[in-house]
């Protein structure tokens, strides 16, 4: 019924960390991403080259880059225009992934373009990346609801989608950036999307910001889908849409995956490791749930308990 294998890609020190408003120094996020490759993590979408005015949290995404390729994972950058790619291409980033929104809110507040102009930026993206034997592929931003415009028409998700794949795309991550989409959607969106392009790969980005985020994973894997994005401790939030807040948790995820009996490759206990170093970072409780409980074969000393005696 489920994807034996899916792939986790691990956004904590991208999304994790865009919003933070204090600068959390390189050599610690470069201390995050060596224990993601340790606990099993592959592909790590690291930073953003963006404009360092717009999010100076990741203005040192080409140390961040060059500090962490080569061992062992895909290093994955986000890209929103030429100049982002020609940065990623020299600091070495494995992938550029170009983004875009499925509305023209978020276009306008995220990239300060239309979507028509993004799309342009995107086809540059992909020749830069092309030329510099990079991977490549595309996000979609508030794919299953836009906190200005609310409704996201699967139909008009599906035209940028044909538009990417025009431009060589072969993957398309989605992404909930406010934490809007209900099984409903991720049944409509992803549906309409794996019917119109069969040939496309996707990979699902949820926020848990209604609580959902690991129901609508569940729905994607009942669609078959088995590329997840998330976020160490469940941090998270675009600083460019109302209302954000965490991805979902990657703890959180590798737990149900296998308790699932679904094989994501990475070390439970070690991610978990990670969680509590960037807790500590942000200082800041992170709403990750496993990091508290851990699970459930953990057992608890009978006698370290209150006794209900009435
Ligand atoms: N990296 C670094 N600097 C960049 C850049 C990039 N990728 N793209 C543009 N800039 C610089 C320009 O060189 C220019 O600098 P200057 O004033 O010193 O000459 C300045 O930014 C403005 O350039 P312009 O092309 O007019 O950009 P803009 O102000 O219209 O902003 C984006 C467009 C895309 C650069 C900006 O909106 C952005 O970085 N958005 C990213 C948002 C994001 O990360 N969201 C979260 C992820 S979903
Ligand atoms: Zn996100």
């Amino acid at each position: 019924m489920y994807p034996k294998t899916i792939e986790i890609t691990e956004v904590g020190t991208r999304d994790g960390l865009q919003s933070e408003s204090r600068f959390i120094p390189t050599d610690q996020k470069i201390k995050f991403i060596k224990g993601f490759i340790s606990a099993g993590l592959r592909r790590i979408e690291a930073t953003s080259f963006v404009s360092p005015r717009a999010v100076p949290q990741l203005a040192d995404a080409a140390g961040l880059v060059s500090a962490t390729r080569g061992q062992g994972a895909k290093i994955a950058a986000l890209v929103p225009n030429a100049k982002g790619a020609a940065r990623a291409l020299e600091a070495g980033a494995d992938e550029m992934v170009a983004f875009i929104s499925a509305s023209e809110s978020h276009s306008r507040t995220n990239l300060n373009m239309p979507i028509a102009d993004a799309l342009k930026a995107v086809e540059q993206v992909a020749q830069i990346a092309d030329g510099g034997g990079r991977t490549f592929r595309s996000a979609i931003a508030v794919a299953f609801g836009c906190p200005f415009e609310g409704d996201v028409e699967p139909a008009a998700v599906s035209a940028i989608a044909g538009t990417l794949k025009g431009m060589g795309v072969r993957t398309i991550t989605l992404g909930d950036t406010t934490g809007m989409a209900s099984p409903r959607h991720v049944e409509n969106v992803c549906g309409r999307l794996l019917e119109d392009h069969p040939d496309l790969r996707l990979t699902l980005h949820f926020h848990n910001t209604r609580g959902l985020g690991l129901v609508n994973v569940m729905t994607g894997l009942k669609l078959g889908i088995d590329s997840y994005e998330s976020a160490s401790g469940g941090l998270g939030g675009c600083p460019f849409a109302a209302g954000a807040t965490g991805n979902i948790c990657t703890e959180d995820l590798v737990y149900l995956m296998a308790e699932l009996g679904i094989e994501t490759g990475i070390d439970f206990d070690g991610v978990v490791a990670v969680a509590k170093e960037m807790e500590r970072a942000v200082g800041r409780e992170l709403p990750g749930q496993l990091i508290r409980s851990g699970p459930r074969s953990k057992l608890h000393s009978i006698e370290a308990v209150r006794r209900a005696v009435g």
